[in-house]
């Protein structure tokens, strides 16, 4: 199916674009009175997730009511440790829990490498309902965590702000952690061709815990599994979105990607000097930026733009947006960035 708004594909890949494609990360939620409605009628999270139909019809809310120039899956990154074998629980108002971590090698023997048509066909059902409802409005971007991302939650079995049994299996058992990644890298390898195959136009990789790694964990514990990923997507374009790995980014460069998100910590300019010009820069305002007026909005948005320069940058957050802002102010950043390409000589 043709799509009547490439943009972000176009841009994505390097291609001439008449004004900068908008889109938000975790646009898809608790911002939008239209989700919590359709959230509110279901038990829960999962149910939402996993019932392709609403997730399907959450996925399409932020392109009608936003107005954004493209679609991200409405799922999460936490169901490929849960078809691994191991399943986690969405706790309201303090998220994500795992009973059963993975911390040894007897845990690590009850998981198993997912099979994504048996054990994530609810996802790929809701990229083919999605599709067929957008009917090539605009792309639908798929997604998954990155490796180091999954094992992070694997491990700690929650959100942590230091996810110390994570990072500590790095020193105790660094083979442990090597296996437990290479069946997550094999598993999300499976998981996003067949994303693709269901229809996915773009995938992103999201990294959200790579800040916390050092330098030299991170070269050795997420890079390789990233990379191995980015070589076996070839048929579309790969973002890969690394929150706080500002000292990654010469390394981001060698990836076979072609969109590098940055997250609000790092300097466009100085950025785009160590990723070089072969590829798309994604992001970066402060999320925070949204609590704002709208005219420090619009300021703010021109000023972004300026910096990253009318060809490869695809406007985003910095990080997702925040559930409580106000969509009307989320409305003014993503017109904001469609104005100003109107008015590009
Ligand atoms: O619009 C979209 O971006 C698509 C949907 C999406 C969700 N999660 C839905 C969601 C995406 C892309 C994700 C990715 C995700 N999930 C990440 C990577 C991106 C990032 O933010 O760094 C991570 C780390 C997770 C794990 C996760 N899921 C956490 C830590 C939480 C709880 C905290 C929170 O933000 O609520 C979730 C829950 C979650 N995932 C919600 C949504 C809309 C809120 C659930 C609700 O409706 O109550």
């Amino acid at each position: 199916m043709q799509l009547k708004n490439d943009l972000l594909i176009r841009a994505a890949k390097g291609e001439p674009v008449e004004r900068t494609p908008v889109w938000l990360m975790r646009q898809a939620g608790r911002i939008l009175p239209e989700y919590r409605a359709v959230r509110e009628s279901l038990s829960g999270f999962k149910e939402l997730v996993e019932t392709p139909e609403f997730a399907a019809e959450v996925t399409i809310q932020p392109v009608d009511i936003l107005d954004v120039d493209a679609a991200i899956i409405f799922s999460d990154i936490l169901v490929v440790p849960e078809a691994m074998g191991c399943t986690y629980e969405m706790v309201e108002k303090r998220g994500p829990w795992f009973p059963n971590t993975i911390r040894t090698e007897a845990d690590l023997k009850k998981l198993r490498v997912a099979d994504p048509h048996e054990h994530l066909h609810y996802v790929l059902d809701a990229i083919k309902v999605t599709k067929k409802a957008l009917n090539g409005r605009v792309p639908l971007i798929g997604f998954a965590g990155a490796p180091w991302t999954i094992m992070a939650y694997m491990v700690e079995g929650s959100g942590s702000k230091t996810f110390s049994h994570a990072r500590g299996m790095l020193y105790t058992n660094p083979t442990l952690a090597h296996q437990m990644l290479r069946m997550i890298t094999d598993t999300t390898i499976a998981y996003l061709k067949a994303q693709v195959e269901a229809g996915a136009n773009l995938i992103q990789i999201f990294d959200s815990w790579a800040g916390i790694l050092t330098p030299a964990h991170y070269r050795e514990f997420s890079l390789p599994y990233i990379s191995e990923i980015c070589n076996a997507i070839r048929d579309v374009p790969v973002t890969v979105f690394a929150k706080g790995a500002f000292f990654a980014l010469e390394d981001f460069a060698k990836l076979n990607c072609e969109t590098i998100g940055l997250d609000w910590n790092m300097e466009v300019a100085q950025s785009r000097a160590q990723v070089g010009p072969n590829k798309t820069l994604q992001g970066n305002m402060d999320p925070c930026l949204l609590y704002s007026s709208f005219d420090t909005i619009q300021k703010e948005t021109i000023k972004m733009l300026k910096e990253f320069g009318p060809q490869r940058h695809i406007a985003n957050l910095g990080h997702g947006v925040y559930p409580d802002t106000d969509p009307e102010k989320v409305k003014c950043f993503v017109q904001t960035v469609k104005e100003y390409g109107e008015f590009r000589s």
